[in-house]
């Protein structure tokens, strides 16, 4: 398969993305949650109940895995690239390797502000690259998060620094006949309004597809993963469905290359029915040129997690929850969820 059929299948109508990447640091944090402790062989089994949930493929066209995932099998000896692969679905990799403090950021920041990110991987990424495109990988993704503070946050260094490295990580992809997933990803914490999210996310989109040109990077062999114009979280703003597919959707239309295949949003701390009602707003406003679907960890896994509680016995549960959600999310790409679908929801 071409990069561009390859990337079209990844956000193929009625399907998303499951992310599944959490970084040992990020899934301990899950765990602690559901107290339970975050060994190799529970990331595992957690893993496991996720991908072999029947039906997996009906509403899921990719899953993004860790490093450690990729490697590792379910307790029948298959391979997860050979229990996605079976399933129709798309094996991707997390390559970034996090995010450490930009050079010079606190020099950059006032009033105690936090040190602006860039993200951490571009060294040896070619060789890696390999590796997993060996072990099966389809698809790669690469996260760069910004954060708002006030209007001395984010900097326009900032905001092009991670442009570049996003745009070398999607070259560096390609070459190795691997979809980059690009993610600006905008935070949501912060008290700010959903007015300053759409301004640094038309900034941050922008600086991104001119690195992306830039580089030479295809954009039929890209697609985007970013956020939603939506307020930061303890700015008390609200806003309905309507108003963030609005707000989100003129920013797109604005600044998307009609030839992008899609763009794949996260959840990014938004509950699982707002991230699928917001969705859903989007679409049912289409078609647009580029297909508007998801990549969801928290909005597609909360549940599903606490329904697990890291007990055999609730395998069989905790996947019917993780086909609903992925079920809602998949009609949510194609305008056609409602929110009384939620009273058929088995949690
Ligand atoms: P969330 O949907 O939980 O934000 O995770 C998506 C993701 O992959 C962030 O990098």
């Amino acid at each position: 398969m071409s990069l561009a059929e390859i990337a079209k299948q990844m956000v193929a109508p009625g399907k998303g993305i499951l992310a599944a990447d959490e970084s040992t640091g990020t899934i301990e944090k899950r765990f602690t949650k559901i107290a339970v402790p975050s060994t190799e062989d529970n990331r595992r089994a957690y893993r496991e109940m996720l991908f072999t949930t029947p039906g997996f493929g009906e509403y899921i066209s990719g899953v993004i895995m860790y490093d450690e995932t990729i490697r590792q099998s379910a307790k029948n000896g298959k391979t997860f690239v050979q229990i996605q692969q079976e399933a129709g679905v798309l094996p991707g990799i997390k390559v970034d390797q996090g995010t450490k403090d930009m050079d010079g950021s606190t020099t950059l920041t006032t009033g105690g502000s936090p040190n602006e990110k860039v993200t951490k991987g571009l060294e040896g990424l070619p060789e890696r690259l390999k590796e997993y495109a060996s072990l099966g990988a389809k698809f790669a993704k690469w996260r760069a998060v910004i954060t708002i503070e006030g209007t001395d946050l984010p900097t326009d260094a900032n905001i092009r620094q991670n442009a570049k490295d996003l745009a070398a990580y999607a070259k560096a992809c390609q070459e190795a006949d691997i979809v980059p997933m690009v993610e600006p990803e905008v935070l949501m914490d912060g008290s700010h309004t959903a007015a300053r999210c759409a301004e640094v996310s038309e900034k941050v989109l922008t600086a991104l597809f001119e690195e992306l040109a830039a580089a030479d990077v295809a954009i039929e062999g890209t697609i985007l993963k970013t956020n939603m114009v939506v307020p930061g979280k303890e700015s008390g703003e609200k806003k309905t469905p309507d108003e963030v597919a609005e707000a989100t959707l003129a920013l797109f239309k604005k600044i998307l290359p009609p030839n992008l295949p899609g763009q794949a949003f996260l959840s990014g701390g938004q509950s699982e029915i707002e991230a699928t009602e917001n969705l859903n707003a989007m679409n049912a406003r289409g078609p647009h040129p580029w297909n508007l679907s998801f990549s969801y960890g928290r909005a597609l896994q909360d549940s599903a997690l606490k329904k697990w509680a890291g007990s055999p016995a609730n395998v069989a549960a905790a996947q019917k929850v993780l086909a609903h959600r992925a079920k809602m999310n998949g009609l949510a790409t194609e305008g056609k969820y409602s929110k009384e679908m939620e009273n058929e929801r088995p949690y």
